[in-house]
């Protein structure tokens, strides 16, 4: 309201003006006003043709602080010379207390220059009578009009940083056609009333304002993770893949680390990369839960749904102190056909609580969970995982994990290869290239290198591999079944997709809101 009377007030000044002045300049008749506040009003009169507009787009010269400064003491030879003249003698040394350190040291030397005092001995002593403060009465025309003609005095304010040049948009007015005093009362509705007496015919309608901004709506808004996780989820579903529950944050070692062949002294499990719960202290052993197991349960009428199951279940089959003690042994003592670490096993150590540091943790008890009934099952999650990171554009210390894990006899290396190509063709993601790499609980493992066409070059985009046997024997799944197993962020590809390129700006307390409201709702670009 306050922004459409002032408006009002400006289109108002504008006719009475009008009236007496013509054409009008608004840089010089209307100086203080902002120029959209201008434009809008003189927009709202042109469109009644009430008066005709052309715009000027001028550069203005403008006086910084220290200018200002200059035309109300006086340029600092002026200030020099000035008090020189009025003491008589002045002792070089006494002149800054005087005229401040900024003048004496400027306005001493150019106060020399122009002849106006000379030195003698230690102290100054004047040597004109009358001078011309040429540089305040050069600054004050500025001041004035806005303007300097002297291209070569121009680049020399400048550079002494005196003067700044600014774009400044004017209009120059006149009459319309349909000029008054005052804008004519307007109607704004066509009335069954107007029609039925004629009315209409001679009424002055209010223009359309085809230019006028419709009201922002407030409306939902997913966030870009949000909308690519639906994407990957799609991508899984469509593939025969069965979402894994993924609740737990905060999980035992032996879920995150122990059970994944992750020996205790691994630096991955220190205080760099984990962060460990301190209460309660420790978790249980390993033990059936009837949480988890309903989870699993829900997980599982899903699965079933899509892989025939051969064997009937039988929950007594899942051991878990046998587990617990089987994978104490693959680590201490080696079993299973492998030598293990050979190092004392630390029982406190794995049931250290962790908030879990990848999703790698709910895939082995969905894993243990398959050994009660082997069989081909595919199983993917998306969700949360945290690490003891340093924060910086590309890392925080929570992130999102994409998750998958494929169990079946007599897959191969190259099979997850091919599966990975093609998963990630799904995602635009052409031409994949693989290293190979390290990760406890995966023989072969490889890292999986998609080429970025925007940085041009490979960026690492995932981590993958078989599952080891330390891993899977102890849980009681079958010799040859063999198990892949890949994982990505969620984070890396949205930026890519979004293009952000610091995670702060997608993830945590930063996020702009604005930003959420406003990326596209569905992207049609498959890149
Ligand atoms: N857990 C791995 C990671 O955090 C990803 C992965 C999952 C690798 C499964 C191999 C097998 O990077």
């Amino acid at each position: 309201l306050e922004s459409s009377n002032r408006n009002a007030n400006v289109t108002q000044d504008v006719l009475d003006l009008l009236d007496t002045k013509q054409p009008l300049h608004t840089s010089e008749d209307f100086p203080s006003i902002p120029q959209p506040e201008i434009k809008a009003a003189l927009d709202r009169l042109a469109s009644r043709s009430m008066v005709v507009y052309e715009t000027r787009d001028e550069e203005q010269v403008l006086l910084t602080g220290e200018a200002e400064t200059i035309v109300e003491e006086g340029s600092h030879e002026w200030k020099v010379w000035e008090v020189v003249k009025r003491e008589g003698k002045v002792g070089i040394k006494e002149l800054p207390k005087l005229v401040g350190a900024d003048s004496a040291k400027v306005g001493q030397g150019n106060a020399f220059k122009n002849k106006w005092i000379k030195k003698d001995g230690d102290s100054l002593v004047p040597v004109a009578d009358e001078v011309k403060d040429t540089t305040r009465d050069i600054l004050q025309g500025i001041q004035d009009t806005k303007t300097l003609s002297d291209a070569k005095l121009l680049t020399d304010l400048k550079k002494r940083k005196l003067v700044t040049l600014s774009k400044v948009i004017s209009y120059t007015v006149s009459k319309g056609e349909k000029y008054a005093k005052e804008i004519p009362v307007e109607v704004t509705d066509l009335t069954a009333e107007m029609l039925a007496s004629g009315e209409w015919e001679s009424a002055n309608f209010k223009p359309y304002n085809f230019n006028a901004l419709g009201a922002t709506q407030n409306s939902g808004a997913l966030h870009p993770l949000n909308k690519v996780r639906a994407e990957f989820r799609t991508i899984f579903f469509n593939q025969g893949f069965v979402e894994m529950p993924t609740a737990h944050f905060v999980d035992s070692g032996f879920w995150n680390f122990d059970a994944l062949f992750v020996p205790q002294q691994h630096p991955a499990r220190d205080m760099q990369d984990t962060f460990f719960i301190s209460d309660p202290p420790k978790a249980d052993k390993p033990r059936p839960d009837p949480d988890t197991e309903a989870q699993l349960d829900a997980m599982e009428a899903g699965s079933r749904r899509l892989f025939a199951s051969s064997a009937k279940r039988d929950t007594k089959s899942r051991d878990y102190e046998q587990y617990f003690q089987d994978i104490k042994k693959v680590h201490q003592d080696g079993a299973f056909g492998s030598i293990g670490y050979r190092y004392p096993w630390s029982e406190d150590e794995c049931l250290r609580l962790v908030l879990r540091t990848h999703t790698t943790a709910v895939s082995t008890w969905v894993l243990h969970r398959l050994a009660e009934d082997p069989r081909p099952a595919r199983y993917f999650s998306i969700d949360r995982v945290f690490r003891n990171e340093t924060v910086d554009a590309t890392h925080l210390a929570e992130f999102h994990q994409i998750e998958g894990v494929i169990a079946d006899f007599g897959l191969t290396l190259g099979g997850l290869m091919r599966f990975l190509e093609d998963f990630f063709s799904k995602m635009g993601i052409e031409g994949l290239r693989f290293k190979p790499a390290y990760n406890p609980y995966t023989e072969p493992s490889m890292e999986i290198f998609g080429y970025h066409v925007g940085l041009g070059r490979w960026v690492e985009i995932g981590n993958s591999g078989m599952f080891r046997p330390e891993m899977l024997e102890p849980m009681g799944l079958p010799r040859d079944m063999r198990v892949y197993g890949f994982g990505l962020s969620l984070e890396r590809p949205t930026m890519i997709k979004y293009g952000v390129s610091n995670i702060r700006e997608l993830l945590g307390h930063r996020v702009d809101l604005e930003f959420i409201k406003t990326n596209p709702a569905v992207r049609l670009d498959k890149n």
